[in-house]
């Protein structure tokens, strides 16, 4: 079936290669007028001029736009989308001047989510999990990854993959699923008589050859950072996760420096996320490599912490930077990736256009996606998002709103402003 989306104030294509677009490439979105995007058969065969593409696809069923701003679907490329309850009290405590990390050390914060997910069944994570990615679908975000590590035993990290396996045969959405058994050392490896040693055989040798046989990830993550995992550990866990057939991630110098981004580079992952303590180094080396240096500026907001990564560095030193939510129960409780377009032009000194490749070609890139989805141009997948805005730049303007009214994958409807889906007229387009 042939769709033609019609009567956008602006298209926004961020077309151009189909891979991560690198410091000053970022500065260009590209924004049409008069234009129209023709699809068919869940891929976007055309862009250009509305009337000369009402003529070419007069019999197209058609989405009117109705002025709005049509664009690439947003790409969250780092989520923690699979856990059980909330974690509203610790909110409160890092306000009175608890850190993160001293949470963690008197057994909340990740700890807290592991207990909580061990005690529920996949059913119930599941039925947790679906309104949340709905809600998240909401916001224009049309591919997510989605990371275990509140299970961080065989049976509980299984089940969380399971989860997410089950979540993307019942969404429409894109789900990029990631395993992050390395997400903690589980309290009970952390006191005698069990060791942390003795967590990484478990995870080199039970836990990965198991996620694999069963098909249930395409990335292996690990949060390397002093008091959790050390540059060596990771090394060596995400060096055996490679060689296992995963494609590597890491959580990298996100509170403290530790030679993180300087590990993703030399070993060539496919991102480093967070990156707010990073060293001029390590900025550097992952300029020089091929990794993304993926920024998570809600999760240094929501923790009260005022040193962001060093946006600017990253792109003048010609690396390539993508935006993600970070959605997780203790750092970013947020599925609203407009409001990181926010806060990426006010904290992390981005322009717009910049804001906008980092959530679409470079989140994509982030997660090996970049030939397939990430901008709107013929032979990519159509997905795609639609603002209740006239201009792209009023999307990180109206911070913490909420003006999705429609997005695509693959040419499915995702989501749509009225339940009853009323802003997709199926009229030929000869009628228009
Ligand atoms: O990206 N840093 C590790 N993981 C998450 C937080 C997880 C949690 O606190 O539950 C993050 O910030
Ligand atoms: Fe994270």
């Amino acid at each position: 079936m042939q769709t033609l989306f019609v009567n956008a104030s602006q298209v926004v294509t961020c077309a151009g290669p189909a891979r991560a677009r690198r410091g000053a490439e970022m500065r260009n979105m590209q924004v049409l007028t008069d234009s129209a995007v023709a699809t068919e058969a869940g891929r976007v065969v055309a862009v250009g001029r509305q009337a000369e593409l009402g003529r070419s696809y007069a019999e197209a069923a058609v989405v009117d736009c109705h002025g709005g701003v049509l664009m690439p679907g947003l790409v969250d490329s780092h989520t923690h989308g699979i856990f059980g309850k909330p974690r509203h009290e610790e909110q409160e405590l890092r306000a009175s001047g608890v850190s993160y990390m001293e949470i963690a050390k008197r057994g909340g914060g990740i700890h807290g989510s592991v207990r909580d997910l061990r005690s529920r069944s996949e059913d119930e994570l599941f039925v947790l999990a679906l309104p949340r990615l709905r809600r998240l679908a909401a916001h224009g975000t049309t591919t997510v990854e989605l990371k275990s590590g509140y299970g961080l035993s065989l049976d509980d990290e299984i089940k969380s993959l399971r989860v997410i396996r089950r979540l993307a045969q019942q969404l429409p959405l894109r789900i990029v699923p990631t395993f992050l058994g390395a997400h903690e050392i589980p309290l009970e490896y952390r006191a005698a008589p069990r060791t942390r040693d003795q967590y990484i055989a478990l995870l080199l040798e039970e836990m990965l050859p198991r996620v694999v046989q069963e098909s249930l990830a395409s990335f292996a993550d690990i949060f390397c950072e002093p008091g959790v995992y050390t540059v060596a550990e990771s090394r060596r866990i995400l060096t055996a996760a490679r060689a296992a057939g995963l494609g590597i991630k890491l959580h990298a110098d996100e509170l403290e420096t530790s030679g993180g981004a300087e590990l993703a580079a030399e070993l060539g992952a496919t991102s480093a996320d967070h990156l707010a303590a990073v060293s001029e180094a390590g900025v550097k080396a992952l300029a020089g490599a091929n990794t993304v240096a993926t920024l998570l500026p809600g999760t240094m907001m929501f923790l009260g912490r005022t040193k962001q990564a060093p946006a600017r560095a990253f792109i003048e030193a010609g690396a390539a930077v993508a935006l993600a939510t970070d959605f997780n129960p203790g750092t970013s409780p947020t599925v609203n990736f407009p409001l990181m377009l926010s806060l990426a032009v006010s904290q992390l000194h981005l322009s717009v256009a910049e804001a906008i490749t980092a959530a679409t070609v470079n989140g994509a890139a982030a997660l090996g996606l970049a030939h397939e989805t990430g901008q709107l141009a013929p032979g990519m997948s159509a997905d795609l998002a639609l603002f209740a805005i006239d201009d792209i730049r009023e999307l990180p303007y109206w911070y913490g709103d909420h003006r999705c009214i429609g997005s695509w994958v693959r040419g499915i409807a995702c989501h749509a402003a009225g339940s009853d889906g009323s802003f997709i007229r199926s009229t030929p387009s000869s009628a228009l």
